[in-house]
């Protein structure tokens, strides 16, 4: 089975407000075996612990862009032991990779931004992970970047790794959903989660782009902090966001 396209935006509308298990349960029994969770933070985990629950087959990918924490390497896997599954890691083109190092060297983002290197070690890689899929699920909330998140819907027409033969759809079911939530969920059920949220780090992406934050800053100011805030989306996401505004 798959969505009624043309009606997308009356289930986004109906589903709004439903709980993240009734808009995973969905997007599971639409498009299972053909569904594949986005992997790489705290959230995610939430949402595998969900989709284990409901015992409907999905997959699970992370994109390893070769520059994650050692911890995150180690969360990964937890995750894959602690809940039995395969975690597809999806690595980038290495003569893209040994392109860019050897023009511009290892921290180009720290002078030109992030967009190049995120380009051939995120979306390029998502482009591969996404082309088997009928769906995919991330754990975007709108609170997490009230400038590029705050209109997420929990489903949605992915306009940017669609294809014009093949229509993929994109739900965020944790789009409503606090940061106090989703950790209410991780202690309520005992979620594995990344040692490095015990020594300050928040949202947590690849390692030189990533730090430690105070209680009081919002939680994407340690991810490349010395851009824009308006500017802190690396391309998975960001052509959606900016559509759905
Ligand atoms: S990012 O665009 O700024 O890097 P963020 O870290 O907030 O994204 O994560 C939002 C969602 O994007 C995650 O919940 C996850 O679904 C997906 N995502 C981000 N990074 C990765 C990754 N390395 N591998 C797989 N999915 C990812
Ligand atoms: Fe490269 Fe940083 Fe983007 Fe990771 S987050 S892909 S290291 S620019």
């Amino acid at each position: 089975m798959a969505l009624d396209l043309s009606s997308l935006q009356g289930t986004a509308d109906r589903y709004a407000t439903k709980s993240p298990q009734e808009i995973l349960g969905l997007a599971l029994t639409e498009y299972s075996p053909s569904v594949g969770i986005a992997f790489s933070g705290a959230e995610d985990v939430v949402l595998i612990d969900m989709a284990v629950k409901l015992a409907v087959p999905f997959t699970v990918f992370c994109l390893d862009t070769g520059r994650l924490h050692p911890d995150t390497y180690q969360f990964i896997e937890k995750v894959r032991t602690h809940y039995g599954i395969v975690v597809d890691t999806v690595a980038p083109q290495a003569d893209a990779v040994q392109r860019l190092v050897r023009e511009k060297g290892l921290f180009s983002f720290y002078q030109d931004g992030h967009s190049e290197c995120c380009g051939i070690r995120k979306v390029e890689p998502l482009t591969r992970a996404l082309a088997p899929l009928g769906a995919w699920v991330t754990g975007q909330r709108k609170d997490q970047s009230p400038g590029t998140r705050a209109h997420v819907p929990v489903v949605q027409l992915d306009r940017t790794f669609s294809t014009p033969e093949r229509p993929l759809v994109k739900f965020n079911p944790l789009s409503q959903w606090t940061s106090k939530q989703v950790w209410d969920y991780i202690e309520t059920y005992d979620v594995p989660f990344n040692a490095l949220h015990t020594r300050g780090f928040v949202s947590i992406g690849c390692e030189p782009c990533t730090r430690a934050t105070t209680p009081n800053q919002h939680e994407r100011a340690g991810r490349w902090w010395w851009e824009e805030a308006t500017k802190k989306e690396c391309g998975l996401h960001v052509g959606e966001n900016t559509h759905d505004r």
